[in-house]
């Protein structure tokens, strides 16, 4: 197909079925998990599975996790791993660990982590490598700081992310990316569709300059403040291949409505 053209309708329907994470953060009680995913799967369950939905709750909840849900299409996952599969390294967890407790997918290099523990794109990559070795799906978060945006690098600066963050071994692995701009996380702002479809563009645009044609065909996230009232227009935008969702991810009613946002409009309404 000729670069502009638009895909065949059969076609676009199949690559949009969308992919929506919960990232719980540090955040959620035995209880709580209790109470949320029965909430979840009571409404859920009706739905057929037209959305890829995954959360990632504290690395203590993933097995109470993916005991609730193995009846379901949920997916569980971690929401960071070292990169060492075992040793000495107090309070590491591995990837290899991530999948023993009922993991399937694994956040990397989110934004919290790079600013606090210092993560680097080389670090996060590696941590890649490990989430496959392991065989878990890695999620792999990028995005731009207020000021970086400020100063116009906001696409540059997502290159150099998704060029040092990936690794070779994700072609034709399953894996995503997630845009996920510093400002937007927990503040309620967002940026513009505009912004989002030429950001998503440009990280698309790395990622096959990266891995080559297999680079082309991971779903790219966009995360920062979404919520039930956005969801539907930022799922809309070109490229935009699903959500990475912290806050609205706690309250099962919140998370429920973005999900029925990312699918075909005959299931939403069903
Ligand atoms: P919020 O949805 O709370 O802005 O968080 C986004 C995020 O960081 C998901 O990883």
């Amino acid at each position: 197909m000729a670069a502009g053209e638009t895909a065949p309708r059969q076609g676009r329907m199949k690559q949009s079925v969308k992919m929506i994470v919960g990232n719980w953060k540090m955040n959620g009680l035995g209880a709580d998990l209790a109470t949320t995913v029965a909430d979840l799967l009571h409404d859920l369950h009706l739905e057929p599975q037209q959305c890829r939905v995954g959360i990632c709750p504290p690395a203590t909840l993933i097995d109470r996790l993916a005991r609730d849900v193995r009846t379901s299409h949920i997916e569980v996952g971690g929401q960071d791993c070292r990169v060492e599969a075992k040793g000495a390294f107090t309070g590491g967890v591995s990837a290899e660990m991530l999948v023993d407790a009922g993991a399937r997918l694994v956040i990397l290099g989110h934004s919290e982590r790079r600013q606090e523990f210092g993560e680097s794109d080389a670090l996060v990559s590696d941590k890649v490598g490990a989430a496959l070795r392991a065989g878990l799906t890695p999620i792999i978060c990028v995005g731009e700081t207020l000021a970086q945006r400020e100063a116009g690098e906001a696409a540059s600066v997502v290159r150099g992310q998704v060029l040092g963050s990936l690794n070779d071994d994700l072609a034709g692995k399953d894996w995503a990316l997630a845009y996920e701009p510093v400002w937007a996380i927990g503040t309620g702002l967002t940026p513009t569709l505009e912004q989002i479809s030429e950001i998503h563009a440009a990280a698309r645009a790395a990622m096959i300059e990266r891995l080559g044609d297999g680079g082309g065909a991971a779903p790219i996230l966009y995360g920062g403040s979404v919520n039930p009232g956005n969801a539907r227009d930022i799922l809309a935008v070109d490229e935009v291949g699903g959500a990475l969702v912290g806050g609205a991810s706690l309250k099962a009613a919140d998370f429920l409505a973005i999900i029925r946002a990312a699918q075909p409009a005959s299931v939403a309404a069903g």
